[in-house]
């Protein structure tokens, strides 16, 4: 896990991002998306940030240049990213760069499955940079994308602590 403060308690902020058109969840194609509105979403990942103990910030765009602004501001401010790129998945070159750029653990989220559905949306440029994807919980992939985070910086730093607690090799020997 980043420790960004050094000396304190390590504080983990997760950054969450909903791409375009995701602001109309609850009134949108609810055949495919659900009825879950994105403040429901929302509120839903803030109670399991507290209970998972780490803090989230939320954000959510329909312009591709602010969220590679938000995802190039989240070095040395976020822990991991958990982004549901909406149609930018599908699309944007300049998203993946900057995932790849700011070399954050990310998760990519989808309500829908992306593998059921039109042949176009079966390519992500973010997959490939992503730790994982998570598509077609509906609402649920959220909460089960901020999971994986949190799980995937517990691993990192149970192996820095395992590996800082290991004797060195000159030391073995002996
Ligand atoms: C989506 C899937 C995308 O293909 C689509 O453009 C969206 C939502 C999803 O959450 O299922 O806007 O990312």
């Amino acid at each position: 896990m980043a420790l960004r403060d050094p000396g304190t308690t390590p504080v983990v902020n997760i950054l969450v991002l909903h791409g375009p058109n995701l602001n109309l969840l609850g009134a949108r194609e609810t055949d495919v998306y659900g009825t879950a509105t994105l403040a429901t979403i929302n509120g839903d990942m803030a109670l399991l940030a507290r209970e998972l103990g780490v803090e989230v910030t939320i954000r959510q765009s329909n312009v591709e240049g602010e969220l590679v602004d938000w995802i190039q501001q989240a070095r040395g401010r976020h822990d991991a990213l958990v982004i549901n790129p909406g149609a930018y998945t599908h699309t944007s070159i300049a998203l993946r760069d900057a995932v790849a750029g700011v070399g954050i653990p990310t998760v990519e989220v989808h309500l829908s499955n992306l593998y059921r559905r039109e042949e176009f949306r079966r390519h992500s440029y973010i997959a490939g940079v992503a730790i994982g994807q998570i598509s077609g919980f509906g609402a649920d992939s959220y909460p089960l994308g901020l999971r994986a985070a949190v799980a995937h910086l517990r691993a990192q730093q149970t192996s820095a602590q395992n590996s800082r607690n290991e004797p060195e090799e000159g030391a073995r020997r002996q």
